[in-house]
């Protein structure tokens, strides 16, 4: 007997494999992350993240422009300061480095959205995502008085002009605290995006170079969730739109797509989905060595992003993206 049903019927040539393709990638689905350092005229290669610099602000504003340009509709900032300290002062400082990147950036190219990343690990001088007491060697980090901390500092991202707080510290009850920051201050417009399903991931690693952000003792493992849960993702969820959270994010993407299934299932808020730094060197560590086509590899990627139930794509890769899809 042939087979009644074949597939194979629609797969016979490309206008009919388009006219029934069912996910599509666009440069709107994508945010490039910078890193911002203090400086002149500074860009600087990430060892471990080739085609990836830390910036300094006027650096970051060409950057910007470029990304306005290639019809990106955003990018996410991160800040490496001069100091670190155990307040993470250059976190909420009004001088602060993201705040005078996004000062420049919303002045020069008003019409790209400029998310930050609101957390202290770049600047306590531990490296920890919250407050740590001075000298508590047993690796405490203290949940209340980091909320302090983290209120600060999203009031001070919005005095600077951002135009999306996304909080990544995993701290319990932060939407909750940004939120009633931005509003007292007079940003109840300000929408946040959280960092709802951050697991303790070893995909970090050349993050943690680029923003010199490495943990100075113990892990993140108190706070960041364990990689072996799944269902914790969604109770995390539901957690942060009770807040008030208005878009989420999953993080990393590629181990976790059935985390971005479920939370999309689970939820009609945004979600975002963070393809993390050691998702993008691996790939170009196999590129750069021509074991793989970086562009098909990616694309199949951001494809199987969308697949999942993907909104936004946190993504190195933007800039490339935007370009191969013209
Ligand atoms: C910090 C933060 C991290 C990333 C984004 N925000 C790293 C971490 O938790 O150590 C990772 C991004 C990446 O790997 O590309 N809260
Ligand atoms: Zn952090």
């Amino acid at each position: 007997m042939f087979p009644i049903h074949r597939p194979r019927r629609l797969r016979t040539s490309d206008p009919l494999r388009r006219m029934v393709r069912e996910n599509i990638v666009t440069t709107n689905d994508l945010m490039y992350p910078l890193f911002a350092v203090p400086g002149d005229s500074i860009a600087k290669e990430v060892k471990s993240m080739p085609g990836v610099y830390q910036m300094s602000v006027d650096k970051i504003v060409e950057e910007a422009k470029e990304v306005r340009d290639l019809g990106i509709p955003g990018i996410i900032l991160f800040g490496i300061p001069e100091d670190k300290d155990v307040e993470a002062t250059g976190a909420w400082h009004d001088c602060g480095i993201v705040q005078k990147a996004t000062e420049a950036v919303k002045k020069a190219v008003p019409d790209l959205v400029v998310a930050v990343d609101t957390c202290l690990c770049e600047y306590t001088n531990h490296g920890h995502c919250g407050y740590s007491e001075v000298g508590d060697l047993s690796g405490r980090v203290l949940n209340d008085p980091t909320l302090e901390l983290l209120k600060k500092t999203a009031v001070a991202q919005a005095k600077a002009g951002a135009d999306i707080i996304a909080p990544s510290g995993m701290m319990d009850g932060f939407v909750q605290a940004i939120r009633s920051s931005l509003d007292e201050a007079g940003y109840e417009n300000l929408p946040i995006l959280s960092y709802a399903a951050k697991y303790a991931s070893a995909y970090y690693g050349p993050f943690r170079d680029a923003a010199e952000s490495a943990p100075q003792f113990g892990d993140r493992r108190t706070y960041q969730m364990d990689p072996a849960n799944g269902t914790e993702a969604i109770k995390e969820i539901e957690l942060d739109i009770a807040e008030g959270a208005d878009m989420l994010m999953v993080k990393p993407a590629l181990a976790y797509m059935d985390i971005i299934w479920r939370v999309k299932q689970a939820t009609n808020l945004p979600v975002a989905a963070y393809n993390v730094s050691g998702e993008y060197s691996m790939v170009k560590a196999a590129a750069l060595n021509g074991w793989i086509d970086e562009e098909k590899v990616v694309m199949e990627t951001m494809t199987a992003f969308k697949r999942s139930g993907t909104d936004l794509i946190l993504t190195y890769h933007a800039k490339d993206v935007a370009r191969w899809l013209g």
